[in-house]
């Protein structure tokens, strides 16, 4: 046993690629992971274990990895002593409540007296009992989508990302039980030594400055002086933004770094106020 941190992380599944990625841009040295259990970080004291992600919880929990990611579905449903350090923002994807395409389902009460295949009996059945309905629950550990096709369940409540399952098993979602997304995870049970808490926190800052980058954007202008008052009052910077003289003495650059998803309510309101190059940059990286 070395004094690596130890990472689980999904083995071939919707998470895999996603998990090493968001590692990657962290500035840890991976290499291809194809086939192999396990492999250590070069240039960064962690190794990765890859396991089945329905399995992850409960070895961060007793201590087998120190932490994991999985999906927030699965951390919730398998109600262990472990909770989520760090939301990830990717993998996202919610539990849905599906039903054939021919049978109608209008309203929630219309799950009342129904059979319900999933893999989720946890959520679901807190779920029911939330919206005050008596379901029969049936709990299937993979293949859910088939279930009403073979008369198992008249309706399924699974994981939906994409639709294209329940497009191709011809069912429906329709109500919606919980939105998930990839969860880094550690446990509750096992308290780390020093060493190992140096390095959750080295990775912890590294993962946050990755996903403040990822939600934010560099937008770069020239601006005549005059409006330079108008211009900062519109942007939603998250410091104050760089203004820098350029060579033509009536205008200005300016410089700041925005929230991703503001860029679109605010451009119009630039150009109006006279902002003309307008440039929006993705960031690499970013330390708070
Ligand atoms: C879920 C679910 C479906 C699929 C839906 O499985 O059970 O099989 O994803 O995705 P789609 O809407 O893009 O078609 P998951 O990835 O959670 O894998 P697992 O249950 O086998 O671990
Ligand atoms: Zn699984």
């Amino acid at each position: 046993m070395n004094g690596n941190l130890k990472l689980a992380v999904q083995s071939k599944g919707r998470l895999t690629d996603k998990s090493l990625e968001l590692l990657k841009h962290c500035g840890l040295d991976i290499e291809d992971y194809s086939e192999r259990l396990f492999i250590p970080a070069g240039n960064f004291s962690m190794d990765i274990l890859f396991l089945r992600d329905d399995d992850i919880p409960e070895y961060v929990q007793d201590g087998v990895a120190d932490i994991g990611i999985v999906g927030e579905n699965i951390f919730l449903e398998k109600q262990t002593q472990t909770k989520i350090l760090e939301k990830l923002g990717f993998g996202r994807c919610s539990l849905l409540i599906a039903h054939p395409e021919k049978t109608k389902l209008k309203d929630v009460k219309d799950i009342e007296g129904k059979t319900i295949a999933t893999s989720y009996p946890v959520i679901l059945k807190s779920f029911l009992k939330k919206e005050k309905i008596n379901a029969k629950v049936i709990e299937l550990s993979g293949s859910v989508e088939i279930a009403p096709s073979l008369g198992v369940a008249d309706l399924i409540c699974d994981i939906v990302s994409s639709g294209n399952t329940l497009m191709q098993n011809k069912l429906k979602g329709s109500f919606k039980v919980f939105d998930s997304q990839a969860v880094l995870i550690g446990s509750v049970k096992n308290s780390l030594p020093e060493t190992k808490r140096k390095i959750l926190s080295d990775l912890l800052l590294r993962i946050r400055s990755v996903l403040t980058a990822r939600n934010s954007k560099y937008l770069m202008m020239n601006i005549p002086k005059s409006s330079l008052n108008k211009i900062t009052g519109i942007i939603p910077s998250l410091k104050s933004p760089t203004v820098l003289n350029l060579a033509d003495d009536k205008m200005l650059a300016v410089h700041a770094v925005i929230p991703s998803d503001k860029f679109w309510a605010i451009v119009d309101d630039l150009k109006t106020a006279g902002a003309s190059g307008i440039l929006l940059l993705p960031i690499e990286n970013m330390i708070l």
